[in-house]
């Protein structure tokens, strides 16, 4: 969701821009701009659309060491071109981006702009009015800008430039991320360290309602009261290539395929040195304290959670809810004695998930986050951390962070178990080798899977997945993997559930995709089956070796009955990615999605 970047050194900023801005495509957006400064002023480029579209429309011949660019993924405003970012203040003294949501921007226009014509809907706009409008009262930049933002209610990360001053980038955060990237002789402004990796691996961490003044060889950080605030720099370990797509199509297609390493690597992360799986003991005495478990999580990493679930439950005998984190924060249940809560993001940043944090901490209890991003914000405002270690996800449609997650789940419910004097019945590290192996014959059976994607999915308008117990939340994830990028309509149900309602749905050729991989609901699933069939749907049964029959359209091999979501969402990841192909549909950046939920 909306990315921002900016430049101040000695070299030429667009092409530092641009290609920052390209980084942050994953994010998701739908119109992009840059804005540079130099001797003549500040120019300005934006257009609705992609980045190369925005490319073309800036003028080469325009020469500046400082910029700053966006993109955007519309709040408040169509997408268009009025509405792209930067955004100028009437007099275009002042250029400004801004990432978030600012909640009191119709008061802060009838308080303090009327008489000021605003060019577009955006609640941005506000902001660099503002500024203007403060600094024609006799502040100084710094003072105006540094007002503002201690008047604006919401979240927003902000890169502001001023006509007069080409020697700085003024910077503010609260609540959407922003990071300040440093180098030799200059100095970069970025959403996310992958935006300027390309200059840098020197970051600088900004906390809510701080403010920088951002030159070519100084950063000060300062509070919104104006002291100045010591921050030490960290190298981000990023691998460029991790970010780059090789010779893959899509960034989908790479992630599901790096998913055996992941989890191999996972293995390896939480092993001591004697290979025994082991936790940080402040987490296994939160755990062993609780008396239940409470996880919140959004879209993919809320099915995690669900598996997570039966998991805590089954190994480590604790109670445990998943709540959707967009929910939670407006529907609050009632409480145990003593909490502890889980969040579960890929990214750590979703905003939905990050509200309830806050919540849960202004109650005084304890959280964990589950998170592939060292440093984020849920990781950063959490008492503690478990990393996925799945390296950069970029495609819009999560994969290997969602097995990334159960895999820590697993470990974290077996390491507890163990430390309660638990026993656990399996050896994880064996069994997690085992579903690396089979994960590998999964992402090899590409063909396979393409043929079911054509064969089932082709012109299909809706597309059901069934499934009982933990296949059930696997059944829920495909169906969101399957809608968010091939537009098909997919819902998961509860095999028990269709008879209840939806098995009105079902007419002749209505693909059903059920998963039929535990044991002890294997007879009743195989019942739904023929019940949907018998109503002239077209039922594609995935089954686990062991457990399948004739008609079956793809065996899984044998995992662990607890680890069998690892393996049995695969397909349906792949399967979901040919039906997006198959449909020319944009795999990694599905419409209307982002990668980062940064507003709620
Ligand atoms: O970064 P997070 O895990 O917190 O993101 C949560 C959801 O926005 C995310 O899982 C979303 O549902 C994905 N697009 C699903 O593929």
């Amino acid at each position: 969701m909306c990315g921002i970047v900016g430049y101040i050194g000695q070299q030429d900023a667009k092409e530092i821009l641009l290609k920052g801005l390209e980084k942050l495509e994953y994010r998701g957006y739908d119109s992009a701009g840059i804005a540079v400064l130099n001797e003549s002023g500040a120019h300005v480029f934006k257009e609705k659309g992609r980045i190369a579209i925005l490319r073309e429309t800036v003028d080469e011949s325009v020469q500046a060491p400082v910029g700053i660019g966006h993109t955007r993924w519309a709040t408040h405003g169509e997408p268009s071109r009025v509405n792209a970012h930067p955004h100028q203040s009437t007099s275009a003294r002042f250029t400004l981006v801004h990432n978030g949501v600012i909640e009191n921007y119709s008061q802060l226009i009838r308080e303090h702009l009327q008489g000021v014509t605003l060019k577009s809907d955006t609640d941005t706009e506000v902001i660099v009015q503002l500024i203007e409008k403060k600094v024609d009262t006799g502040l100084t930049v710094e003072e105006a800008f540094r007002g503002t933002l201690a008047e604006l209610k919401g979240s927003y990360a902000i890169a502001l430039l001023d006509e007069q001053n080409k020697d700085v980038i003024y910077v503010g955060k609260n609540k959407s991320p922003l990071l300040v990237g440093l180098g030799d002789n200059f100095n970069v402004v970025a959403s996310d360290a992958m935006a300027m990796l390309q200059v840098t691996d020197q970051y600088v961490e900004l906390m809510d309602k701080e403010m920088v003044l951002v030159s070519k060889q100084e950063v000060t950080i300062k509070n919104l009261q104006g002291e100045v605030m010591e921050r030490a720099p960290y190298t981000a370990e990023l691998d460029a290539s991790d970010i780059e797509k090789g010779t893959y199509p899509h960034y989908m297609l790479k992630e599901i395929d790096e998913q055996p390493l992941v989890i191999r690597r996972l293995v390896q992360k939480y092993q001591d040195d004697n290979g025994t799986l082991t936790i940080e003991q402040d987490i296994l005495d939160a755990m062993n304290d609780a008396d239940r478990i409470y996880i919140v999580a959004a879209g993919t990493s809320y099915h995690a959670g669900l598996v997570g679930k039966q998991l805590i439950e089954k190994v480590a005998s604790i109670p445990v809810e998943v709540h959707v984190a967009s929910e939670f924060s407006y529907n609050m249940p009632i409480l145990s004695k003593n909490p502890l809560f889980i969040f579960i993001s890929q990214s750590g940043e979703t905003a939905d998930s990050r509200s309830v944090l806050v919540q849960v901490k202004e109650l005084g209890y304890k959280a964990l986050t589950i998170t592939n991003v060292p440093g984020s914000t849920l990781s950063r405002e959490a008492d503690y951390t478990l990393l996925l270690h799945a390296g950069p996800e970029i495609a819009v449609a999560s994969t290997k962070a969602y097995t990334a997650q159960i895999a820590v789940l697993a470990i974290l419910a077996a390491v507890t178990a163990e430390s309660r004097g638990l026993t656990v019945e399996f050896d994880l590290v064996k069994e997690l080798g085992i579903v690396a192996n089979s994960m590998e014959t999964l992402v090899d059976a590409k063909e396979e899977m393409e043929q079911i994607a054509r064969e089932y999915l082709s012109t299909t308008r809706n597309c059901f997945f069934i499934g009982r117990a933990v296949d059930y939340y696997v059944g829920l994830e495909g169906s969101l993997k399957l809608k968010e990028i091939s537009y098909i309509q997919a819902e998961g149900f509860a095999g028990g559930e269709l008879k209840h309602g939806t098995i009105a749905l079902i007419e002749k050729g209505t693909p059903v995709i059920a998963l039929a991989t535990v044991e002890h609901v294997n007879l009743s699933i195989r019942g739904n089956v023929k019940e949907v069939a018998a109503r002239g749907a077209n039922p594609c049964v995935i089954a686990l070796k062991g457990l399948e029959e004739e008609d079956d359209r793809y065996v899984l091999p044998e995992v662990h009955p607890a680890l069998t979501p690892l393996v049995s969402v695969v397909p349906l990841q792949l399967i979901s990615y040919y039906a997006a192909l198959h449909r020319g549909c944009d795999v990694d950046k599905p419409r209307n999605l982002a990668k980062s939920v940064t507003v709620e």
